[in-house]
């Protein structure tokens, strides 16, 4: 299986929205914040939702999908989309204030569309929000930023085959280049901590998302650039 890694097109979203909602049917973070149960789940309006963001993403961030490029269909394998690092003294350019906006718009059209949030428990969304927040104020000390990986994830099927090591290192090969710390958040430990250590990452905090007595756990890890051999 010859396996390629590029930059997202636009033609990849609806491959690409399928290859997540795949990985995070069973994620314990998703079964958190959304309401699963049948009839309340609404697996079109989540993927109108994955459809805005990955638009966003094209235009905002570093975005990479993993290809068999012997398959003719195009099937997306893989995904993984980082943030760029901003500096502590940098602001948001106008151009990325008006992509949040009509991000904002598409998702408020998406509310209206399908008279509601699909199943997501808005509440927790915030919690995690917050302490996501809380978390990075506590941990990013590097005024350079980090790299930020938001998304990951290969078809299950052919998960440990090496196709997350290729769309990880397409990013921590320029951090390394460029000496910046990575970034990201598991929502499972097991085997995920372990996966995400042999990439260079480093377990430095557990961030409990707290709804009453139902808690989520998830995982902070930080790579530090590495020397190159
Ligand atoms: C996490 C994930 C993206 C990793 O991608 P992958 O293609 O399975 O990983 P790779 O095959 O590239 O393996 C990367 C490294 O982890 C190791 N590894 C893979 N699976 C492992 C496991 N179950 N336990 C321990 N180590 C493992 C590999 O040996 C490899 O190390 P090496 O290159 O030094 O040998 C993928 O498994 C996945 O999509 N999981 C489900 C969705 C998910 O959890 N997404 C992330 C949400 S935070």
């Amino acid at each position: 299986m010859p396996i390629e890694i590029s930059p997202i097109t636009t033609s990849d979203i609806p491959s690409v929205v399928e290859c997540i909602q795949l990985a995070f049917d069973d994620d314990p973070y998703s079964n958190w914040a959304f309401d699963k149960r049948p009839g309340q789940f609404n697996k079109q309006r989540n993927f109108a939702s994955l459809k805005a963001k990955c638009e966003w993403g094209i235009r905002n961030a570093l975005f990479y999908v993993a290809k068999d490029s012997d398959r003719p269909d195009g099937a997306v394998l893989g995904v993984s989309m980082w943030m760029k690092p901003r500096r502590a003294d940098e602001g948001q350019t106008w151009s990325e204030w008006v992509d949040e906006y009509i991000l904002w718009l598409k998702q408020g059209w998406n509310l209206v569309r399908y008279q509601g949030r699909g199943g997501l428990k808005t509440n927790r969304y915030w919690i995690w929000k917050r302490e996501q927040a809380q978390a990075q104020a506590e941990i990013w000390t590097d005024p350079d930023g980090y790299y930020f990986c938001n998304i990951v994830t290969v078809r299950p099927g052919i998960q440990g085959k090496g196709i997350g090591r290729m769309l990880f290192e397409v990013v921590t090969k320029m951090a390394d280049q460029e000496g910046r710390q990575c970034y990201l958040e598991s929502s499972k430990d097991k085997p995920n901590i372990a996966i995400y250590e042999k990439m260079g990452f480093q377990l430095v905090k557990k961030m409990a998302c707290e709804d009453g007595e139902d808690v989520c756990d998830l995982f902070c890890m930080i790579r530090e650039p590495q020397a190159k051999p």
